[in-house]
């Protein structure tokens, strides 16, 4: 197998210092990938120079990675130290946030996370596979004091030991202003979807300006994501003429452009695959032949302001529509 040397992948510094690898594998096999393939690639990605791997519990893979992860300490591949390993708490168990973190960590058989995350800022639970219309009776809206009882057993995890860094995800800007005001323990990095046709400047801008790192997730425009979020007005990063046009230059995949855009703009990159070629191209490409300024500029004219995780499965009864997950009018939709 052809290896990257992992000390050739960049490392962002969040603002109590840590170091994160600019790049990390993606674990969500979507309705495509079970959990034992996703297991193997995770232990290929580290083969090959991968350090960063991006789980979830509702991705219903930790077990298997967990496994996988036991095989490349015990082959002497890495060690847990030169691992950074994230996980999320899923909507459903915003109440039990600490025995959540402690099934993650035993799940992949761990001591400890690099990085637990508030999946999103809402409770509200979907059944796996479920269509899009689908709403639960008891779904919410953001509720700002439950999300700060929720925070403050995130703060607890760190505080004792189980957890290093914390973060939040799917977090808009009047969300985050709230969360800044009455946190204890600031959010290091918040992980939003973004790539070329979803660059979301405004909320990118407003983290960097905080301290709080941006993990973008479906960088590559998520080809594989559920059924359920696909609407015909979604465009396609991989067939945009300028990202073409860059990948011809570089004679590197149109993927490859969106990662290396994202990592070039700042941002931490989690693209998935469970194939080893495209796992390869994806670290390969971050760590060498970078965009023109020119070619930068160019790309932030391609933002089509395409949502394509559109969330409309956490909608509450009285909400109109997915718009109102995001607070697109700046206040926090109620
Ligand atoms: N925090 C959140 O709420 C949240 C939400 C969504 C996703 N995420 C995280 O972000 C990760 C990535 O997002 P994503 O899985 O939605 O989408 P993505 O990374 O944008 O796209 C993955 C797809 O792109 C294809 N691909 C990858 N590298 C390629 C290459 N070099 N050439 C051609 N095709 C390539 C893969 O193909 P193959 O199928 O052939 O491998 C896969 O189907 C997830 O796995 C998950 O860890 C987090």
């Amino acid at each position: 197998m052809q290896t990257i040397d992992s000390k050739k992948v960049p490392t962002k510094t969040l603002s109590n210092g840590a170091q994160i690898p600019v790049i990390g594998l993606g674990t969500f096999g979507s309705d495509n990938y079970d959990a034992a393939t996703i297991a193997r690639a995770v232990k290929t990605a580290i083969q090959m120079g991968y350090r960063h791997i991006d789980c979830a519990s509702v991705y219903g893979n930790e077990k298997e990675i967990g496994m996988a992860l036991q095989d490349v300490f015990a082959e002497g591949i890495v060690t847990r130290e030169e691992l950074w390993i994230t996980s999320k708490v899923w909507n459903d168990k915003h109440k039990e946030v600490v025995a959540s973190c402690k099934q993650s960590l035993a799940d992949l058989q761990l001591d400890y996370l690099d990085l637990y995350l508030v999946h999103w800022p809402f409770p509200n639970f979907h059944a796996p596979k479920c269509d899009v219309t689908a709403r639960q009776p008891d779904s919410v809206p953001y509720i700002h004091k439950d999300y700060m009882k929720t925070w403050a057993q995130m703060e607890s995890l760190v505080e004792n030991g189980l957890v290093k860094n914390i973060g939040t995800s799917n977090v808009t800007i009047p969300k985050m202003k709230l969360i800044l005001r009455d946190c204890t323990i600031r959010p290091v990095v918040n992980e939003m979807e973004i790539h070329p046709h979803f660059q979301q400047p405004e909320l990118f801008g407003f983290m960097i300006e905080n301290g709080i790192q941006v993990i973008g997730y479906s960088p590559i425009g998520s080809p594989g994501r559920p059924e359920r979020d696909k609407t015909l007005e979604d465009t396609v990063d991989m067939e945009d003429p300028i990202i073409v046009a860059i990948a011809e230059r570089l004679n590197v995949h149109p993927a490859v452009v969106c990662l290396k855009w994202a990592v070039q703009r700042g941002q931490i990159t989690i693209p998935f695959s469970v194939k080893t070629d495209k796992m390869y191209n994806n670290l390969k490409g971050i760590t060498e032949g970078p965009l023109t300024e020119l070619e930068m500029e160019e790309v932030s004219t391609i933002d089509k302001q395409c949502r394509l995780i559109k969330g409309q499965v956490f909608l509450w009864e009285a909400a109109k529509g997915w718009e109102d997950l995001w607070d697109l009018n700046g206040e926090i939709t109620l």
